[in-house]
């Protein structure tokens, strides 16, 4: 029987996810089937119990449907409870569904792969919402100077970073108390969706300091932008999704694919 997989999201067609699995399954010699598909707004968990009875093994969960995942699993990792998020689901031999997330360990591996060290640098994150929460524990892992979360919404930073406090030196407020400079400033914010930009001093960057955002687009986002124009090297998003992507190929396929080949094809793709 083909091992069946997928993304569930709400829109979903336009998922790369199908390509990088299709890739990764390619260069692994691993034969699986991935879709991508629209899940109803209001039955995440049927459609979940639908593609289990058709055979499904495991799904990649996007935007909206996380926390909802998060919720319908039986067992979850240590790093998704804290995330209160999934994206990752996984059928267990027991029929049990496995939750897990790995767009944190995705951003940090691919933070590495472009040359960023963690260790003792001073780290901010702009944003406090899922997208952010999810990130949080695999940064503190690596040992940052410290970490600050700032937000338009002041008092969901603060929530936040009081949530991760004993993970380590993080701190949370709004964009008007942000006081660089740092070494690295990630945007976790939908702000680059409907191009804003965060409120932000012009004094932000280290010398050699990285601006990174979560979102990718053929075009750089307006917070790259502006951050490459105040001396920042930048770098957005896509590699973050191929490194989750690949976390989650290795969680059900026990192999870890090359995620470099699929990251240059992507990005060819996207500026074609
Ligand atoms: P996600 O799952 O992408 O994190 P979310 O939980 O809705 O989505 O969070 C969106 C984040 O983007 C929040 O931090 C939000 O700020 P608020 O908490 O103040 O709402 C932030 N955000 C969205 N639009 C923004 C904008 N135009 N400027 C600044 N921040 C914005």
């Amino acid at each position: 029987m083909t091992n069946r997989y997928c993304v569930f999201g709400h829109p979903v067609a336009h998922s790369k996810s199908p390509a990088i699995h299709a890739a990764f399954a390619a260069q692994t010699g691993e034969t699986i089937e991935y879709t991508a598909i629209e899940a109803p707004l209001d039955d995440f968990a049927g459609a979940w119990r639908r593609f289990v009875a058709e055979g499904g093994r495991g799904a990649n969960v996007t935007v909206p449907f996380k926390e909802e995942a998060f919720r319908l699993c039986d067992t979850l990792s240590e790093r998704a409870q804290r995330a209160g998020a999934v994206n990752t689901l996984i059928l267990g031999g027991n029929g049990a569904t496995y939750g897990d997330t790995t767009d944190g360990v995705g951003l940090v591996r691919d933070l590495v792969r472009s040359g960023v060290t963690l260790a003792g640098a001073r780290v901010l994150v702009l944003g406090a919402g899922g997208a952010v929460r999810g990130v949080l524990e695999p940064l503190l892992a690596e040992g940052p100077a410290n970490l600050v979360v700032a937000n338009r919404t002041a008092a969901k930073a603060e929530a936040l970073a009081a949530d991760f406090r004993e993970l380590g030196d993080i701190e949370g407020g709004g964009f008007d108390a942000v006081a660089g400079p740092f070494d690295l400033v990630i945007n976790g914010t939908s702000a680059s969706l409907a191009g804003d930009l965060p409120p932000l001093p012009d004094d932000l960057f280290a010398p050699g300091a990285t601006a990174y955002d979560m979102m990718y687009g053929a075009e750089p986002t307006v917070f790259l932008r502006w951050a490459g124009e105040r001396g920042a090297r930048t770098a957005d998003g896509l590699g973050m999704l191929v490194e989750q992507a690949a976390e989650s190929f290795y969680q059900w396929r026990g192999k870890r694919p090359d995620t470099a080949p699929v990251l240059a094809e992507l990005r060819r793709g996207l500026e074609a």
